[in-house]
């Protein structure tokens, strides 16, 4: 990750929400990668930490306002706008995520935020009512629109005491998606990635279905990983809780089967596929078209095999594909994957584990390992799941650039 921040210029804007003081790892983290950061404080952030720490961590004075005198330039928000490789709002409130998507410019950080044309990633932290707030989902589906980047929020206990969206994400999720932000080299430009991403709902009746715990949040990170290395992405987007990039060609599905059809007909036109969607293996034999009515009796529910996606994409793979399957599995994980590799005719697959306290499923990390065709999987420990979706797209870019027999 360090060549990605290594002789970069972040301008780190601290707006006031209580985790400002995450801020301060942050700069830290970036410091350590060797970004020059300039922090920049709102007067709210000003109330929650003192500018002294950001300071002393980065080496820089922190700007704290349009009107402050003493400072190189009377036109600094301009002479930043420009300088800056990326501005990292960090964390962001509702407040200065409104003001962007309105193109309102009242204080250093805002005005700055208009002027450059670096890219701008905001890592959102507030209130869950705040966050799900219809004013705050409309000004970041704008900005999203305009092309801002957005890490989290992720869920958990917030400081107001609540349970719930609005946190700010771990410091390496931030870090990673800044450098992906700032990533230079678009190692996958002109290909294209079909993923996969999200549950199956397997319907029983007009009510009810069969599911499962996925949120599609590796998906996510997948695809936007992708997308900031230059790729056409497309996603066929079974039942899910995340949002996908605005930039991502979205096919939504319910069951397997639909995934199975949507996936068999882009899938011939796809340089690479991401099995990563939590696919159902059965479904119910048959959906009843009314409501089952409650008895008394004992019920069993006839169960039939859903079709194998990705051993399908295997089985009719065309020259110079990469294809990438997971396996979610509760005990002997690598080994489990590599068996589901060869079985599948894959050339990389994602062991991760699942159920106990590390479980993958509806996490922001997990515990992976890439298994390969021809070496030992590599074991990654527990990662975040985006930084995971980066180490196997470069895996993959390395794959696509380099001569494959049978390619
Ligand atoms: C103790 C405290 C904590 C706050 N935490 C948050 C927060 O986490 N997220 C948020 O959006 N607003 C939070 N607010 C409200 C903002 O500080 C307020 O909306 C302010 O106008 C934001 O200004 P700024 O965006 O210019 O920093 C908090 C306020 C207080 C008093």
């Amino acid at each position: 990750m360090k060549r990605c921040f290594s002789g970069k210029t972040v301008v780190l804007g601290v707006t006031g929400s209580i985790a400002a003081y995450k801020a301060c790892e942050v700069a830290s983290r970036l410091v350590e990668c060797g970004a020059a950061v300039i922090p920049a404080l709102t007067e709210s952030a000003c109330k929650l930490i003192g500018p002294a720490t950001l300071e002393a961590i980065t080496g820089r004075r922190a700007i704290l306002g349009l009107w402050e005198r003493g400072t190189a330039s009377d036109m600094e928000h301009i002479a930043m706008a420009r300088q800056a490789d990326l501005f990292l709002v960090a964390p962001a409130t509702a407040n200065i995520i409104a003001k962007a998507a309105n193109g309102i410019a009242d204080d250093w950080i805002s005005t700055t935020l208009l002027a450059t044309r670096a890219p701008v990633l905001f890592a959102p932290a507030m209130n869950t009512n705040m966050y799900l707030h219809p004013a705050t989902r409309d000004n970041i589906a704008r900005l999203r629109r305009r092309g801002a980047l957005f890490v989290g929020p992720g869920k958990g206990r917030l400081a107001c005491g609540t349970e719930g969206e609005g946190r700010l994400v771990e410091t390496d999720t931030i870090l990673e998606a800044a450098a992906m932000a700032l990533n230079p080299h678009k190692d996958l430009f002109g290909r294209t990635i079909l993923i996969t991403s999200g549950a199956n709902h397997e319907p029983l009746d007009p009510v009810r279905y069969i599911g499962n715990r996925s949120t599609g949040r590796m998906g996510r990170a997948f695809a936007m990983a992708a997308l900031s290395r230059g790729a056409r992405v497309w996603v066929v987007r079974g039942p899910s809780t995340e949002p996908l990039p605005a930039a991502a060609q979205v096919t939504d599905v319910q069951t397997a089967r639909e995934m199975y059809d949507a996936v068999m007909e882009l899938v011939p036109r796809a340089d690479v596929f991401i099995a990563a969607a939590a696919v159902a293996d059965y479904r119910p034999e048959t959906t009843h078209i009314s409501k089952i009515k409650r008895g008394t009796d004992a019920f069993t529910l006839p169960l039939v095999p859903n079709p194998d996606i990705a051993a399908a994409v295997g089985g009719s793979r065309r020259p110079g594909q990469v294809l990438v399957g997971f396996a979610a599995e509760t005990e002997n994980v690598p080994a489990n994957g590599a068996a589901k590799l060869r079985a599948k005719n894959l050339d990389l697959l994602i062991a991760n584990r699942v159920g106990g306290a590390r479980s993958a499923i509806g996490s922001d990390d997990c515990e992976a390992w890439l298994v390969h065709r021809e070496r030992e999987p590599d074991a990654y420990g527990v990662i975040p799941k985006t930084v995971l979706a980066d180490r196997v797209l470069s895996e993959i870019a390395r794959m696509l650039s380099a001569p494959r027999p049978g390619a």
